[in-house]
């Protein structure tokens, strides 16, 4: 593989101890979540109307001056490795790692149309490895739900596919427990992949004689290795490699200057801000679920974890996604309804933090959010040669 990856710190940090350490910090970190009482002689942050209140404009330019102060003495980093802990691993199943042989299997797998229903929709379709892991097949403007089986449209935005298996839990209300329950998932899915039946999926595996041997080699203790477990372990160590590191961190293993200072500024005010408590850990997100609209009601008519638990404290709960790529992965939320990294920095502010940010803030933390942007793993993700059909292999059904 040609990309460059940064020094590795701690990579050996469960991600369930980065998602405790959260929490805790989000129990001690004063004035966030929920709590926009105001402390002693501070200003009540919030509700300031659209006009910029003098004390509001006092308050902010103090603010970036801390900021500044932060960046030169260091302090910014010190802080950043106390909420993001680590920069991120180089595979996101380091503790038994998938065989080389897996992985290839697991690549075609992502790439193979004949996965679907019609033949005409793989992993790739929506999850586009050259556009950092998300649907691309309509023009910017015109993504915010992906069309599945016969162009049906789905009701979600497809999240990226990279760093995902380093998420606490998969899919935007968390029903997946980890890449191997989610591979299972859109195959089957009328919405997506459209496949009728474990079986059906199985005849057009076993079908392709490349596929055979490549389960073989995958599986060489599995006496049947064409299974739908299998199937789901190989994609699952494929994706497992889909991880970008970026400028961000070289800087939490240290190297300053890789950062410049608009964007670190940017970061000062992701963490003064209390973004933090939320969007925390070497995935900037990813390791817990939140209510969207936690201070303010958001409109939305997908009710998140509820449609999965059916319990009502469960309602606009979901599951806080990473902002790694960020800048790269518009349009935002679960229904894409937000276009622009702007207007999403303003809308985190409103409804989730109770803050009105001013225009610099919300600038400088979008230059954050860009630094955020990783290196694809180019070869890993070269499209593979895909093994040939035989006579007994289904055709596409379009029903
Ligand atoms: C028709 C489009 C479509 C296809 C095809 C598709 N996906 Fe997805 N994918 C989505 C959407 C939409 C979501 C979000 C669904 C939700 O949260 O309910 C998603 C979510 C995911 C996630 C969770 C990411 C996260 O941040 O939680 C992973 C991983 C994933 N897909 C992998 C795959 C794999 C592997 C395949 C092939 C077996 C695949 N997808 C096929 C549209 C698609
Ligand atoms: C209380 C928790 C919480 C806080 C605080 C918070 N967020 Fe979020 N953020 C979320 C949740 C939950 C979502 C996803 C909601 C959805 O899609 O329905 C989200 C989504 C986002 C997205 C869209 C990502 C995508 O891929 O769609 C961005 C960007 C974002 N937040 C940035 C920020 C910034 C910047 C701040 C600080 C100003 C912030 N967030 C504060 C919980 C939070």
């Amino acid at each position: 593989m040609s990309r460059t990856r940064p020094p590795v710190l701690l990579s050996h940090v469960s991600l369930r101890a980065i998602a405790i350490t959260g929490l805790m910090l989000a129990a001690l970190a004063p004035g966030l979540v929920g709590c926009t009482e105001a402390g002693d002689g501070q200003i009540r942050r919030g509700r300031s109307s659209a006009k910029v209140n003098p004390a509001v404009a006092a308050r902010q330019k103090a603010e970036r001056a801390q900021a500044e102060a932060e960046r030169q003495t260091g302090s910014l980093l010190e802080k950043s490795r106390a909420v993001f802990t680590t920069n991120l691993p180089t595979r996101s199943d380091t503790a038994t790692p998938a065989s080389a042989e897996q992985i290839a299997l697991g690549r075609m797998l992502f790439y193979d149309q004949r996965l679907s229903k019609g033949q005409d929709l793989s992993c790739n379709s929506c999850h586009d490895l050259s556009a950092y892991g998300i649907d691309v097949r309509e023009p910017e403007g015109h993504r915010e739900v992906s069309k599945g089986h016969r162009g049906v449209l789905g009701t979600r935005n497809a999240p990226s596919v990279y760093n995902a298996g380093l998420h606490f839990r998969l899919l935007w209300d968390g029903r997946a427990e980890n890449l191997a329950h989610q591979a299972r998932m859109p195959i089957l899915n009328p919405e997506e992949m459209a496949m009728p039946s474990e079986e059906v999926v199985l005849e057009v595996l076993a079908s392709i004689p490349g596929y055979a041997r490549a389960f073989r080699a995958a599986f060489p203790e599995d006496p049947e290795p064409v299974n739908v477990d299998n199937m789901a372990a190989a994609l699952a160590g494929f994706e497992a490699g889909l991880v970008t590191p970026s400028r961000f961190d070289y800087f939490l293993s240290g190297q300053r200057d890789a950062l410049t200072e608009q964007e670190q500024r940017g970061l000062a005010t992701f963490i003064r801000v209390g973004c933090t408590t939320c969007h925390m850990g070497p995935t900037v997100g990813g390791n817990q679920y939140q209510k969207l609209g936690l201070v303010k009601t958001y409109q939305s008519k997908d009710k998140g974890r509820f449609e999965v638990t059916g319990a009502v404290a469960d309602t606009y709960i979901f599951k806080v996604p990473s902002l790694r790529n960020v800048a790269e992965t518009a349009p935002y939320l679960h229904d894409g309804s937000v276009g622009t990294l702007d207007e999403m920095v303003a809308l985190m502010g409103e409804y989730q933090l109770d803050i009105s940010m001013s225009p610099e803030e919300i600038v400088d933390i979008v230059a954050f959010l860009e630094s955020l942007t990783g290196l694809l793993p180019s070869e890993y993700i070269q499209p593979p040669r895909l093994p040939p059909s035989s006579r007994q292999t289904p055709k596409p059904d379009n029903s």
